[in-house]
């Protein structure tokens, strides 16, 4: 067994916070007991508003509705630029550090404003407006920030969709939200190796005939396909149109992104939200979470493609002013120092990152770490998955020399800003607990029925009330927002979490409840994979589980049942695996796939996963009762071919 302590903030971290224990005491009760006036507070000082709300906070949790700052009017883009202008135009707002360490850039705020300007303009004289949805499917490149807060600027609904995604998931994403607009580049570039992300929007607007106009920033200067009247490069766009863009002034409720996550059944879901709520989420939980301080370095490891880049890459971090620094590149590249020699050469003092890179690093050993300074960091954070106490403890004493608190903060894509988590200076942490709710959070622990759990308990992970950078609807199917959020606990939000209360009240997250799968930090849904699969000629059924994995998390297991007249073979396996990464993207690639002549299903049809994940993860003592299968036998043949054996 692994023990556990606590760490008490050092006094170093403590001095230079924004609050204490009792602080954040004091604040959280107000924001529970009298929430109207500690929600005016925050958005008062923390946003700058063109016109007021006429009333603070209005929810139906049963119907999955949520309006807050209501007929307030505000603009994204202003808030996280224009209004620092006078007082910073000149600071940096974000540094990119490219794929080779050589290449790196700074952009001040008053660089930004312009870059941002030029391409909305270039959005409007295409013809794009308010309440339009544009695609972005972008390396880490400055112009992926500049993009999102063009379209934030002329009321344009972005859409990111993660490079790695294969172009039948874009085509996807494109039209579930009828994007009619796409920004990319020719390559990315990560790790040394390009990315042929144009190549791929051409592939995949093959089937979106709803797309009129494709801007491409020129990143690598590779090949590409050229549509006369649809295509346009970004760099000659951008230097023919007025660095004046006025902003379009949008209401607090009216959609700021889609953002596309996973969930146990079906498609992909296209998260919701909107202005007012999402940004003070993000700038609150920025400031408070990280405590960030005036002038500090603030490098949060996430891609833009995910719900982290959203809210700790861009508008968090701008909102307040904060210096962002943009990594392109990936940690072990050109090797495993890289993280530490980029905090050295940036002084970065703010390190935001997830478990998996972490436990990558630990297995390469303390030297890559020890040789570097990182004398400039002062806080580090976790975030993405359940952080094991042996990466906590390398993270807090190996990169952080004792000197640096952790923030192990949870999450979800469709919370839009952190919901659990330490605050530096004002939560004694504890490795592997995200220990505690931030201001106006309230979870709750229930059982299966729904009954709330009081003091050390676990159970499903609930969220009482609503807050204010609440998901807001699925994207053209409200319903499924009710049934997948909303339904199992009456008047509550489900997060699809297990958790464990422990008796100072702290939070352990354990892990999805549900078939979503978490590997290397990306969220999959078992289902995706699974239609991926039988979309092969050669794949009759399939099911997928996960089992854990050493630094990924999890890896993803797949029991695949051949088409009669189909022969397994190891060559069949691989092209099974190349398809899925074709389907999907290759993060999403099995780690073990094992032929089966049938699945274990109860006698009414239905998949036993319980049986399939306990095989896969060669935990053949708790298998459990298997009698009530159609086809006991079934479990036998799956047993002795497993491929995952301790
Ligand atoms: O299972 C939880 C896990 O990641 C899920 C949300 O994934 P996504 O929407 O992609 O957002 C990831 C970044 C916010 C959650 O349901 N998760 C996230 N943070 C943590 C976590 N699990 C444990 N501890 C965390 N700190």
């Amino acid at each position: 067994m692994y023990k556990i302590e606590n760490h008490k903030v050092s006094d170093a971290a403590r001095v230079d916070s924004h609050l204490d224990e009792a602080g954040y005491h004091k604040l959280y009760k107000q924001s529970i007991d009298e929430p109207d006036t500690f929600w005016v507070e925050q958005a008062e000082r923390f946003l700058t508003w063109d016109k007021p709300w006429s009333k603070v906070h209005e929810s139906d949790m049963s119907k999955g509705e949520a309006a807050w700052f209501i007929d307030g009017k505000l603009n994204v883009s202003v808030n996280c630029i224009d209004r620092h202008l006078d007082k910073r135009g000149d600071q940096t707002a974000i540094i990119w550090e490219g794929d080779e360490p050589s290449d790196s850039k700074n952009i001040s705020y008053r660089e930004l404003h312009e870059h941002v300007c030029r391409l909305a303009n270039v959005l409007r004289a295409r013809g794009v407006k308010k309440g339009d949805r544009v695609c972005l499917y972008m390396p880490m490149i400055p112009e992926a920030a500049y993009a999102m807060l063009a379209c934030s600027r002329i009321g344009a609904v972005h859409s990111v969709v993660f490079g790695g995604f294969s172009p039948d998931a874009l085509r996807d994403r494109i039209n579930d939200s009828d994007c009619q607009a796409v920004i990319t580049a020719d390559e990315g570039v990560r790790g040394g190796k390009r990315v042929p992300l144009k190549q791929n929007v051409e592939k995949a607007l093959k089937e979106c005939p709803n797309v009129h106009t494709v801007v491409t920033v020129k990143r690598t200067g590779g090949d590409v396909e050229w549509h006369e009247h649809r295509d346009i490069w970004y760099h000659e766009a951008c230097a023919a149109v007025s660095t004046d863009c006025p902003p379009e002034i949008m209401d607090s409720e009216d959609p700021l992104f889609i953002l596309y996550t996973s969930g146990s059944t079906g498609k992909p879901k296209g998260v919701l939200h909107t202005t007012g709520g999402y940004l003070l989420g993000s700038a609150m939980t920025h400031h408070y979470v990280f405590d960030y301080h005036d002038g500090e370095v603030y490098w949060c490891t996430a891609d833009v493609g995910w719900i982290t880049g959203h809210s700790y890459i861009v508008y968090g971090p701008l909102c307040n002013g904060a210096t962002t620094l943009m990594f392109e590149g990936v940690p072990t590249y050109p090797d495993a120092s890289r993280c530490w020699d980029i905090v050295d050469k940036h002084k970065v003092n703010i390190f935001y990152t997830a478990p998996t890179a972490i436990r990558a690093l630990m297995a390469q050993g303390n030297e890559l770490v020890t040789k570097t300074s990182r004398a400039s960091l002062r806080l580090l954070g976790s975030v993405g998955e359940p952080i094991n106490p042996e990466a906590w403890e390398w993270y807090y004493h190996v990169v952080g020399e004792m000197r640096c608190p952790i923030v192990d903060t949870w999450w979800q894509t469709e919370t839009g800003a952190i919901m659990i988590t330490p605050l530096p200076g004002a939560t004694d942490l504890k490795p592997g607990s995200a220990t505690r709710p931030f201001f106006g959070v309230e979870p709750a622990l229930v059982d299966p029925e729904g009954n709330e759990l009081e003091g050390v308990a676990s159970g499903n992970l609930i969220i009482k009330r609503s807050w204010p950078s609440q998901i807001r609807t699925v994207y053209g199917d409200h319903q499924r927002l009710i049934d997948t959020y909303f339904s199992a606990y009456k008047g509550v939000y489900f997060t699809g979490d297990g958790a464990r209360r422990d008796e100072d009240g702290y939070y352990w997250i354990t892990g999805r409840v549900d078939d979503v799968l978490n590997v290397s930090g990306h969220r999959i849904g078992t289902a995706e994979v699974e239609s991926a699969l039988v979309l092969h000629d050669s794949v009759a059924e399939a099911a997928v589980v996960g089992c854990p994995h050493d630094i990924k998390g999890q890896c993803i297991y797949a029991y695949v049942m051949p088409m009669r007249g189909i022969t397994p073979s190891d060559e069949l396996v691989k092209e099974l695996k190349a398809f899925v990464a074709e389907q999907v993207g290759s993060f999403a690639k099995p780690d073990f796939v094992q032929w089966t002549p049938g699945l274990p299903k109860t006698r009414s049809g239905k998949i036993m996963r319980r049986v399939l994940r306990k095989i896969a993860c060669d935990e053949l003592d708790t298998l459990g009762d298997t009698s009530t299968l159609a086809d006991p036998a079934v479990v036998d043949e799956l047993v002795a071919n497993r491929l995952n054996r301790a």
